[in-house]
């Protein structure tokens, strides 16, 4: 695979799972985007977000995607809110293929009820705050997307698979 496939989707979607059997299966190169700004920041996603503000998280991630140009056979796992910047989008189409990967607001909420390192959920951990951030995103997931990928129920092999199936084919 010498595209680039770049996951996004709501916190839990399993980007991160799914950008690790691609590795693994497929032997692609993988970016985590958020190890990636803990790792140049020296600093958690929840003390970046306590210590310097959402709007500088948000300005390390664009600076990310706009650097990764000249990447070949890399997949990004993305953080949720990427696709809220145009900016990240069309960074994001200029070196690869945007896949959408979809869950139902209770899968979510299943996958991320143990977690405390997504500041967002901190204090609206239930599935009605997920549902109200998921709508008021969605439009921005359908529109970045070239492909959409429901996850629920599904094993991460099965989703790599139809990733790459798919991926091939969209042009
Ligand atoms: C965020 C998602 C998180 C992380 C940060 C903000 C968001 O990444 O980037 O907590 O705005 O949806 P994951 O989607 O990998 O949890």
């Amino acid at each position: 695979m010498s595209k680039n496939i770049f996951l996004i989707g709501f916190m839990g979607a399993g980007k991160s799972t799914i950008a690790r059997a691609l590795r693994d299966e497929y032997g692609m190169h993988l970016i985590e985007m958020d190890e990636q700004i803990e790792a140049q920041e020296g600093m958690t996603i929840s003390q970046i977000f306590a210590k310097k503000g959402e709007a500088c998280f948000r300005a390390l991630e664009t600076r990310l995607l706009e650097g990764l140009e000249g990447e070949e056979n890399t997949v990004v796992s993305c953080g949720g809110g990427v696709p809220m910047r145009q900016e990240n989008v069309a960074a994001m189409r200029r070196s690869g293929t945007i896949v959408y990967l979809s869950a139902a607001p209770e899968t979510i909420y299943e996958r991320v009820r143990e977690f405390h390192t997504r500041p967002l959920l901190e204090g609206n951990m239930n599935v009605e705050y997920i549902e109200s951030l998921m709508a008021q995103r969605l439009p921005n997931y359908l529109s970045a997307a070239d492909i959409t990928i429901r996850t629920d129920g599904k094993d991460a092999r099965a989703i790599s698979a139809e990733i790459l199936q798919s991926v091939m084919q969209h042009d």
